[in-house]
């Protein structure tokens, strides 16, 4: 088949500090919202906590090598800010800097990019005390911390990340309290803490530009909130496109709070008439600051909304029939999402897209005969994939794809109850097995995606070809002839 992803496309696992490194009180580490959280009782399933997690911290180069083995060419990484600025400001952790030096260097030695996330929710605690988000000084904080970590790591590192998720971290840390740091604030105060956040993003890009030793690529990594048309009509395409990029609910479930003043250098107007007086008071030149140029926009997406158009051409939500495929999170299974979310990021936003998450839970356990047989994953991966790579054939700039995770880790209030890695881990005796999916995606990557043609050993008879697998009711991949 025609056309597929460049040469330079980018195949690549993701995770984060606190989800995987453990040694969360080791060598001069400061404590951060999410240890806190872990010792609330009932916040965490299980009372699960990041204390040791993967024990990364210690085994990075154990974990380096499984990645090297499967060939992969990018790994997404996060800093933990307390880990090298334990008060958030101030004083260096030399330990805890010379900690991210020894991973960067090692993945380098195996061949693999580091992808470098500066903030991924491990919030210092100390500067929660003074305020969090809710000081408008956090931008400073932030700035300070991110230019600590460039100058260090800047000679090496090439693709850097600022803010993941601020919707989430708004949304369930500050809105609903069941993310760190717990907080249940008025709409005012979370739109003030997300202007905040916005701005510590645009410091940030300034702070990574000033302090780089090399040329480097910059982005960050929103959650994608994704509504795809049920058909391919103009009008079901219209209806999908206006409503991923609108605003109806006074939450943090959306896109174009957060990426319109990131890219498009103001807030949207349809949400500036809903949140009303409670949107934050916009100082002379903070639209600037937060509208850094990027020079990518990383999309964390996992699943989308199939919409169509309604008699009033709103887009109406086409409701999944009983028994849909679901992930063990019970997130919808939508490959569309992994087409229609770049194609209309790129619409709108005018930028190369990197896909910095996608992945799903899944109930995993080492078989009799020691192999984690991950179907499920697998198949997730190829349809996702698929979609994907229909919107490279249709011209959307799309350059790396980052599998959550590499992993199994910390789900966050979930604790390890959730399995989302491509490498099992056993939290009793930290053994790492690679599933049937790293095996599989580390063909996918040999061969730059050609190998998602080819039938998934099972012994079973398949169709030949990935594009005719449709599940009922709709297409469940990309047809053919585009
Ligand atoms: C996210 C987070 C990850 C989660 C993953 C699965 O960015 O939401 O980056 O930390 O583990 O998304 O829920």
């Amino acid at each position: 088949m025609e056309g597929g992803f460049a040469r330079s496309f980018v195949w690549g696992a993701a995770s984060s500090a606190y989800q995987l490194e453990g040694a969360a009180a080791i060598d001069g580490r400061g404590p951060s919202v999410w240890d806190d959280m872990c010792k609330r009782p009932g916040a965490v399933h299980g009372g699960h906590t990041g204390e040791v997690a993967c024990d990364h911290y210690h085994r990075y180069r154990e974990d380096v090598g499984l990645m090297e083995g499967m060939g992969l060419q990018a790994y997404r990484l996060s800093v933990s800010w307390s880990r090298v600025m334990p008060e958030g400001v101030g004083a260096l952790n030399a330990k805890g800097l010379d900690f991210y030096d020894r991973l960067v260097d090692a993945l380098l030695a195996a061949g693999i990019q580091p992808w470098v996330t500066l903030f991924h929710w491990d919030y210092p605690m100390a500067l929660l005390h003074r305020g969090g988000w809710l000081n408008r000084d956090c931008a400073s904080w932030f700035a300070e911390y991110a230019a600590v970590v460039v100058q260090r790591l800047g000679d090496r590192v090439s693709h850097w990340m600022t803010l993941n998720e601020p919707q989430i971290f708004i949304g369930l840390g500050h809105g609903d309290g069941t993310h760190a740091p717990g907080l249940k604030l008025s709409l005012a105060e979370r739109l003030l803490a997300t202007h905040h956040a916005l701005l510590a993003h645009g410091r940030g890009v300034q702070a990574i530009r000033g302090n780089t030793k090399r040329r480097c690529l910059v982005g960050w990594a929103p959650v994608m909130r994704v509504e795809y048309p049920e058909t391919e009509s103009a009008a079901d395409i219209d209806a999908a496109r206006r409503s991923t990029f609108s605003i109806t609910q006074k939450d943090s479930w959306n896109n174009t709070w957060f990426a319109d003043p990131v890219c498009l250098g103001h807030y949207p107007a349809d949400g500036l008439e809903l949140f009303g007086g409670d949107a934050p008071k916009v100082q002379p030149g903070d639209m600037e600051t937060i509208h850094q140029p990027l020079d990518f926009f990383g999309a964390n997406i996992y699943s989308g909304t199939p919409v169509r158009a309604g008699d009033d051409s709103k887009a109406q939500v086409v409701v999944a029939a009983p028994g849909s495929p679901e992930t063990a999170f019970r997130w919808s299974v939508t490959p569309e999402s992994l087409y229609w979310g770049p194609r209309m990021i790129q619409e709108r936003f005018n930028l190369p897209v990197v896909i910095t998450e996608n992945g799903m839970s899944n109930v995993d356990w080492i078989g009799v005969d020691g192999r984690v047989r991950d179907g499920a994953r697998i198949d997730f991966m190829r349809r996702y994939l698929i979609s994907l790579r229909r919107a490279v054939r249709d011209g959307v700039d799309v350059r790396g794809y980052f599998h959550w995770s590499i992993m199994d880790n910390f789900e966050w209030a979930e604790g390890y109850r959730h399995r989302f890695g491509l490498v099992h881990v056993d939290y009793t005796t930290q053994q790492r097995v690679l599933k049937d999916s790293a095996h599989w995606y580390a063909r996918v990557i040999a061969t730059n995606g050609a190998s998602l043609d080819e039938p998934v050993e099972t012994g079973l008879p398949q169709p030949a070809a990935a594009e005719a697998v449709v599940w009922s009711g709709r297409t469940g991949i990309a047809t053919n002839g585009r």
